[in-house]
């Protein structure tokens, strides 16, 4: 017999349902505000988001780098048309642009994030709604990770898992002129922190031009300027590091260096 396609899994059905809820209110305010009307759904997996997409009035296209999952989709919601395509490739621009491009459960599972974020860019019109697995750091990371061998992993089952601020630094440096974050997540113990589990999703919107939206708040552009190589001791300070120095050496040398320090001060 025939198992039941991956997507069909129950974890999916409560964590599409959550996304959704506050997908739709954002998707209809896009619509209203910039006059949306086409949409591409990059990883579209068995196509739920294209079905969403497509009954909130956009003209979509689905995009699956399987093409198992470009067939379940299209079986499911033939309204919506489907392709076989991989975003690492640049290959995939031929389907843009779309005014609003969505790219959910797909960035963690990438060879090459960034090439797929210009490629995303490339597919953008004006805006890419993107919902990703991420790393618990501040800092702007990415860490290589094995995957399971199922059709909704990673075409090469090995793939960069990036932190938040990664994604929103790769939005801006793909050429993205704003980046910003839901006001309220997806009601799913998977978008925020609590004792059992940290935070491993979430939601991001980029867009070509500024976006007044009430659901939206503004992400800076994370700084990748900290030096990785730094220690607790170094963070310390100049004059910690100084102190430390001066006890570790013998006692003669202190009592000169403290001279010197003093003689130096007068
Ligand atoms: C975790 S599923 C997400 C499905 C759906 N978007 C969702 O959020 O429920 C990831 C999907 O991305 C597809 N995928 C993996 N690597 C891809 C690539 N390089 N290009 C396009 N699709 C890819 C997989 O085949 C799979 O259908």
């Amino acid at each position: 017999m025939k198992s039941a396609p991956v997507f069909d899994q129950a974890h999916y059905a409560t964590l599409n349902e959550s996304r959704e809820a506050v997908m739709r209110p954002l998707l209809d305010g896009l619509k209203k505000k910039l006059n949306a009307e086409t949409a591409l759904d990059v990883g579209c997996g068995s196509g739920y988001f294209s079905g969403v997409l497509h009954s909130e009035g956009f003209r979509v296209t689905g995009l699956d780098g399987r093409a198992e999952n470009a067939v379940l989709a299209a079986s499911r919601y033939p309204r919506v048309q489907f392709f076989t395509a991989n975003l690492e490739d640049d290959g995939v621009r031929r389907y843009g642009p779309a005014d609003v491009v969505l790219c959910f459960g797909l960035l963690y599972h990438l060879e090459n994030p960034f090439r797929a974020l210009r490629n995303l860019h490339a597919l953008t019109g004006k805006v890419l709604l993107v919902e990703s697995m991420c790393l618990p750091s501040n800092l702007p990371l990415m860490e290589l990770r094995d995957e399971c061998r199922t059709a909704d992993q990673g075409l090469q089952f090995v793939a960069f898992y990036p932190s938040e601020a990664c994604l929103a630094k790769l939005m801006y440096r793909a050429g993205f002129s704003f980046v910003y974050s839901l006001r309220k997540n997806p009601e799913h113990p998977a978008y925020r922190n609590s004792l059992r589990q940290k935070k491993s999703r979430t939601m991001l919107v980029a867009s070509r031009g500024e976006l007044n939206l009430s659901q939206l708040e503004s992400v800076p552009e994370p700084s990748a300027k900290l030096d990785p190589w730094t220690t607790a001791w170094d963070r310390l300070g100049a004059p910690l590091r100084s102190l430390g120095r001066l006890l570790t050496k013998p006692w003669p040398e202190k009592v000169a260096s403290v001279r010197r320090r003093l003689s130096g001060s007068l």
